[in-house]
């Protein structure tokens, strides 16, 4: 297991650093918006973490959770001549859509979370198959600017557009690889080329989901959209805010700017070992349908930082 500086145990028996709890740093516009953010995203997850395995699709759908276990047979072929097991660090990990595929390849495994409430789950599945992984309840962010510790891998999965900086987290995570290590990020919006198409596209999307999957959520989404066509705009976040989901996923209708993620591993001195766009859909028939409009993207992209000596 790693070590992480400073850890103490919350009630859950997770650690969490001394900044875990929903932080209050300082008064700069910047900072307060990203507090609210990450206020938000606990708040979103204790509601939706127990629907959250049966809701997400790329968390059942065969297809995506085919490509997840093929990238890391791909990251794990980089790893083949360290002769141990790549030490990972996993962002908000979430229920474990990713850790527990690393655990079962023997990976050593450090997952950052805000929520107590994926992070309780994701220890239920995790002692249920006799894996111990390293579970931290705190802000990535936080946990990113104190911690010394390097990894083999660090890796996002349906995480970026949930940060208020995902460029500077990056940044952040890229100091965090070890020479010859991977930067691995899959599954977020990209930035729409036609914005007003997207967003009736993807109501049409989460309509058929919330049938499909959320029934019981059908007429409270209609009265949240409701209330929200009222509702005056947040001035400091620029949009109406009536539920926690609208500012947790904070970049999902402006999409993360995959090129600019590109240009920034780069400059960092990493190699792009893969980057791909691919047509998404909360349904199957909502993304054969868009695997022809292509409204809805995704990206990912696997990137390996410079063996060299630095
Ligand atoms: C969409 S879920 C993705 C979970 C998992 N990675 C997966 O692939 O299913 C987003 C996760 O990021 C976590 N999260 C959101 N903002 C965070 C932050 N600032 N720091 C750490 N975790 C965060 C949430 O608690 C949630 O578990």
């Amino acid at each position: 297991m790693n070590a992480v500086s400073g850890p103490m145990s919350n009630r859950n028996g997770f650690s969490e650093t001394s900044s875990g709890s929903v932080p209050d740093r300082g008064t700069s516009g910047a900072s307060r918006a990203e507090d609210r953010i990450i206020a938000a995203n606990v708040d979103f997850y204790r509601q939706m973490a127990g629907k959250y395995d049966s809701y997400e699709t790329y968390l059942f759908d065969p297809i995506l959770q085919q490509s997840l276990e093929d990238d890391l047979d791909k990251i794990g072929s980089y790893f083949v001549s360290l002769g141990r097991a790549p030490s990972c660090l996993e962002c908000g990990g979430g229920t474990g859509n990713l850790t527990l595929k690393m655990c079962a390849r023997g990976w050593t495994v450090t997952v950052v979370d805000v929520s107590d409430e994926m992070l309780a789950l994701l220890k239920e599945k995790t002692r249920a198959k006799g894996y111990s992984p390293t579970l931290i309840r705190s802000p990535i962010e936080r946990f990113l600017e104190t911690t010394r510790e390097s990894f083999d891998l660090v890796a996002f999965s349906a995480v970026l557009h949930h940060l208020h900086s995902y460029t500077a987290i990056v940044e952040q995570a890229t100091s965090r690889v070890r020479p010859g290590g991977l930067f691995y990020s899959n599954h977020d919006p990209v930035v729409p080329e036609r914005p007003a198409w997207t967003w009736a596209f993807d109501s049409l999307d989460i309509a058929v989901a919330k049938l499909m999957f959320d029934p019981a959520d059908v007429l409270p989404g209609i009265g949240r959209r409701l209330r929200k066509m009222i509702s005056t705009r947040d001035p400091s976040l620029g949009r109406r805010v009536v539920s926690a989901g609208d500012i947790a996923e904070y970049h999902v209708r402006a999409g993360v700017d995959d090129q600019q993620i590109v240009r920034l591993l780069q400059g960092k001195g990493f190699a792009i070992v893969e980057h791909v766009r691919y047509a998404t859909g909360r349904s199957s028939a909502i993304r054969f349908l868009n695997e022809r409009l292509r409204l809805l993207e995704s990206f990912k992209i696997i990137a390996r930082r410079d063996s060299g000596q630095m």
